[in-house]
């Protein structure tokens, strides 16, 4: 099993989509053990985009990232990482196909709807930047086999 961070971005909550994108993670058998509604401190946004600082569009991402509440989650399953960017689609709206995430409810690059970690090693790393540990739930699964 393995463990992924999600994050909806600001306006998921204005569109009233919330429920529909949790749902297709759901909807593929990926477990929910955990999950907030956060408003990002420059801070936090910062340290969550480390990798993109030095990118001509990282002050137009860590402003608008900061620009309202967004849905943080943490989804495990197996290799949950490789399944979930499959799911939300390519990071360009250009590239990303009708079926994924960001092919059905994106239209612009900056506002790609969803981030999800690209590697394990960013999965751990960005989890902890959201969860404390005790946040984190190892909750039993009666449908597993279904996985
Ligand atoms: P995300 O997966 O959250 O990771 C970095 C974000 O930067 C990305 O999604 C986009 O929302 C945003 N971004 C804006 N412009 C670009 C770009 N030209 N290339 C990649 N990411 C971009």
């Amino acid at each position: 099993m393995e463990k992924t961070f999600v994050m909806l971005k600001p306006g998921v909550l204005h569109r009233r989509i919330v429920g529909e994108i949790l749902t297709r993670f759901e909807r593929k058998g990926l477990k929910i053990v955990a999950l907030k509604l956060i408003q990002l401190d420059e801070a936090r946004a910062r340290s969550h985009y480390a990798e993109h600082a030095d990118k001509a569009f990282f002050y137009d991402l860590a402003t608008y990232i900061v620009s309202g509440p967004v849905i943080a989650c943490v989804l495990e399953g197996t290799d949950a990482v490789a399944m979930v960017r499959r799911l939300i689609g390519p990071t360009k709206v250009q590239e990303s196909l009708p079926g994924t995430i960001r092919g059905d409810y994106a239209y612009a690059t900056q506002l790609n709807i969803v981030h999800a970690s690209d590697s394990k090693a960013s999965a751990q790393r960005e989890l902890a930047i959201f969860f404390n540990k005790d946040e984190i739930y190892e909750w039993e699964d009666g449908n597993a086999e279904w996985f």
